[in-house]
């Protein structure tokens, strides 16, 4: 087993389920944010901390800043409904990181949405977005996007996403 730990918050499951394939082609272990804080994290050799973006924000970025050892030993990945590229959601993450002075690696993973599995709060706030779209006609082709995609629960996550991530965690441990 590789000395590698997966580090996930995910609400409806999609951040998850890229944690769990991760888990299989690196050989190492997933757990999510809340029991990583009784592990001692400082002994792996990296960390891949995976996260779901709502509204632009990057969901316990503090939390995985504050758990994060070493910037160089992690990596983030961020899952979001929208396709990989979507501008507004690199802007956003990039950002985020910015601003909170965090200059870790990160990746963009397309996920889905599941209205099933959201929390009754985040399923008003995106039923309310579905209504102001269907008001307003959409400004551009971000918003032409998203009104699409907000509409119904779908998932488009693909394991073949991971293998940039995966290539660069492989190359940089072969480089140790
Ligand atoms: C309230 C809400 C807001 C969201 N906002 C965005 C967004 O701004 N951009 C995006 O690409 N996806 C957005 N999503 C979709 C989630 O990022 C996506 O479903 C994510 O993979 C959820 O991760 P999880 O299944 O691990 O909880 C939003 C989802 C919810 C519930």
């Amino acid at each position: 087993m590789n000395n590698i730990l997966i580090v996930y918050y995910s609400e409806t499951g999609f951040t998850e389920k890229y944690s769990r394939w991760l888990s299989e082609d690196l050989d190492c272990m997933a757990v999510s944010l809340d029991s990583a804080k009784r592990h001692d994290l400082s002994s792996y050799d990296k960390i891949l901390f995976g996260t779901w973006i709502m509204a632009g924000e990057v969901q316990r970025l503090s939390e995985i800043q504050n758990l994060c050892p070493d910037e160089d030993k992690c990596v983030l990945f961020v899952t979001g409904a929208a396709p990989a590229n979507f501008a507004d959601n690199f802007t956003a993450i990039h950002t985020a990181l910015q601003n909170s002075d965090f200059d870790i690696k990160y990746f963009y993973l397309q996920s889905g949405l599941n209205y099933q599995k959201m929390k009754f709060r985040n399923k008003m706030v995106m039923k309310l977005m579905n209504v102001m779209m269907k008001i307003r006609k959409p400004v551009g082709e971000n918003e032409r996007v998203l009104k699409e995609i907000i509409k119904n629960s779908f998932d488009n996550s693909r394991r073949e996403y991971l293998e940039p991530m995966e290539t660069y965690i492989k190359i940089g441990l072969e480089e140790k």
